[in-house]
């Protein structure tokens, strides 16, 4: 039966917004701090928390200083933290080799993590980038990024931080194949229950800039990542990506940027019903804090309802650098939207 039309002055649709006891009992969405993942970065020292300047609030820790983030973010109800490793360039190299050391930075840190805040899951990132010395996600080869030899190095990555004992690998590289590979690695060594959460759809993004200056990988850089990452004109091609991924083994899939696709947020979900996240870049955290500081915006208000978006757009939930500071602010408790 189609809905009868509203008609005024029966229905009031005002009345269902009159006050905050109201507008709570209706709201379709709602927002906690456990549909939150706070992406980190972490450097090598002792005692060290070092601004990253593209990203106001957004800091770079030693090892030391990430497990008492760890801890924070527990205590606030995060239920997991995403590791990315800010790299020495002497550990940037043609062959990667870095990436799938035991003792890495990430696999340090999660080491750390897991012994000191065992109930925080930790996620950590598959791809050459931080390792590379020409900050792509592969090798490169005569100038062309190699799919299946940068695949075989996804795998011996991905095992080495299983090892370290991460709950989810984040596979950002957009190599094919990847996750079937990684998947029947993580099978064989052992390791049924470690997760694999694809970013299945990663547009080429002008959107991750800060990123690259907080990993120092912007000055590595050498040319774009546009024969990998998606073009954002397209859409179907990010389902058959998600469907291809979830083929493949993946339990969990990340659309990403976040706000500027909430399209195929909703079409992911409405597609395939799988867990469903949206990764709130660097440069989305950006604008909005850029913005805040100059007094343009209401930066607590901004940042609840950017988040609350994602759940209207059908995620289950979002990588964000907000995550601590949407946390406290929710359980301020203060009528946020
Ligand atoms: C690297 C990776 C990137 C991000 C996450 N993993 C950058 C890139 O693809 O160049 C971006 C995250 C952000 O901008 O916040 N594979």
């Amino acid at each position: 039966m189609r809905p009868t039309q509203a008609s005024f002055p029966a229905t009031r649709l005002r009345r269902t917004r009159k006050s905050p006891a109201i507008r709570a009992l209706v709201a379709e969405n709602t927002l906690t701090a456990a549909d939150l993942i706070w992406p980190v970065f972490v450097r090598e020292g002792d005692n060290i928390e070092e601004p990253v300047t593209s990203m106001p609030g957004v800091v770079r820790r030693s090892v030391d200083r990430v497990v008492e983030a760890a801890r924070d973010a527990a205590d606030l109800g995060i239920p997991a933290i995403c590791l990315f490793p800010y790299t020495e360039a002497q550990n940037r190299t043609a062959d990667c080799a870095e990436a799938w050391n035991p003792d890495n930075l990430s696999n340090r840190a999660t080491r750390a993590i897991k012994q000191a805040v065992p109930g925080i899951a930790v996620m950590t990132d598959v791809a050459l980038d931080p390792y590379s010395d020409t900050g792509h996600d592969g090798f490169v080869v005569d100038g062309e990024i190699v799919n299946d030899a940068t695949v075989e190095a996804l795998v011996k990555q991905a095992l080495a931080q299983a090892e370290a004992g991460v709950d989810i690998i984040g596979p950002s590289d957009m190599m094919d194949g990847r996750i079937g590979a990684i998947r029947s690695a993580l099978e064989s060594a052992g390791h049924q229950n470690v997760m694999l959460m694809s970013y299945a759809a990663k547009y080429a993004s002008a959107f991750y800039g800060p990123f690259r200056d907080a990993v120092g990988a912007s000055n590595a850089l050498k040319g774009d990542k546009k024969t990998y990452q998606m073009n954002p004109a397209n859409t179907h091609e990010a389902l058959r990506c998600i469907e291809r991924d979830l083929s493949e083994g993946a339990d969990m899939v990340m659309v990403k940027p976040g706000m500027p696709y909430l399209d195929i947020c909703r079409r992911v979900k409405d597609r395939f019903g799988a867990p469903t996240f949206a990764y709130q870049v660097s440069g989305e955290y950006a604008m909005i804090m850029a913005a805040a500081q100059n007094g343009w915006i209401d930066g607590d208000r901004a940042m609840i309802e950017s988040l609350l978006a994602f759940k209207r757009g059908g995620c289950d939930g979002v990588l964000t650098y907000f995550a601590p500071a949407a946390a406290k602010a929710l359980a301020r408790g203060t009528a946020l939207y």
